[in-house]
């Protein structure tokens, strides 16, 4: 199945996604910080399946959404422009970046929480966050390949949880379904599993050597 997938954020990993989707033949509304101008070059790279978008067009372009921002820059996106949406929330904490916030920095909250405590009306989706960029297109391979990577999928909600998970499985990746938002601590930024390519028994592993009170 194929859909219009929006992306909020051209960096990094929204533009590394815009091509894996587009090449799994999804269409991508993305947007950025900038305006739709500022990314005549890359739906020229991407090809007919791309539109730039603003930010409210990038939003209510389909059902899915990912928003792939600094952390610290999501409570600036007007929320009800999500409303009834599947936002995939690919976003990491990096204080230096994002500022301070207290319910991430006391873990509280996870980030998936605080996302989806900003996106009342959405249902949020944690994925593709212990990724680096560059392995979206790196470490792909098909469904069945043997000690394919493994991506952790997170959600309260089983059915938005399916449709993401079926989307990394699309794109090249073993999706892992690692239970609700409030799970999802054990793949945030410096735990075992952030980063380095694992398969899915591997990946078991580091999700069970999770701290949670770590220093910061
Ligand atoms: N880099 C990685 O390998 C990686 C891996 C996994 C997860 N993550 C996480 O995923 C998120 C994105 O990371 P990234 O490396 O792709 O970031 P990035 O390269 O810095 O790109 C950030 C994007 O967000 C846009 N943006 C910033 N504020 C915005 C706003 N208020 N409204 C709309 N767009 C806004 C920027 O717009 P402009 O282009 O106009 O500045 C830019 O396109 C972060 O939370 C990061 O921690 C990153």
């Amino acid at each position: 199945m194929t859909s219009t997938i929006g992306i909020i954020g051209s960096g990094n990993i929204g533009s590394a996604l815009a091509r894996a989707f587009t090449v799994a033949g999804h269409s991508v509304v993305i947007a950025n910080s900038r305006g739709p101008a500022s990314l005549a070059p890359l739906v020229t790279e991407l090809g007919e399946r791309a539109t730039a978008g603003t930010v409210e067009q990038a939003a209510q372009a389909g059902e899915l959404v990912v928003v792939t921002i600094p952390l610290g820059a999501v409570a600036s996106i007007p929320s009800q422009w999500l409303d009834g949406r599947i936002v995939i929330d690919t976003n990491n904490y990096y204080p230096t970046r994002d500022g301070q916030i207290a319910e991430l920095d006391d873990e509280s909250l996870t980030t998936a929480e605080y996302v989806a405590r900003h996106f009342a009306g959405a249902t949020v989706v944690k994925a593709f966050n212990h990724i680096p960029a560059l392995a979206i297109a790196d470490h792909a391979q098909p469904a069945g390949t043997p000690d394919r990577r493994a991506l952790m999928v997170y959600g309260d909600d089983a059915a938005a949880v399916e449709r993401v998970s079926a989307l990394v499985d699309q794109i090249g990746f073993d999706a892992i379904k690692g239970g609700g938002l409030a799970d999802s601590w054990r793949i945030q930024r410096d735990t075992p599993g952030y980063g380095p390519r694992f398969t899915a028994t591997e990946l078991a592993i580091k999700l069970a050597e999770a701290r949670r009170y770590r220093d910061l």
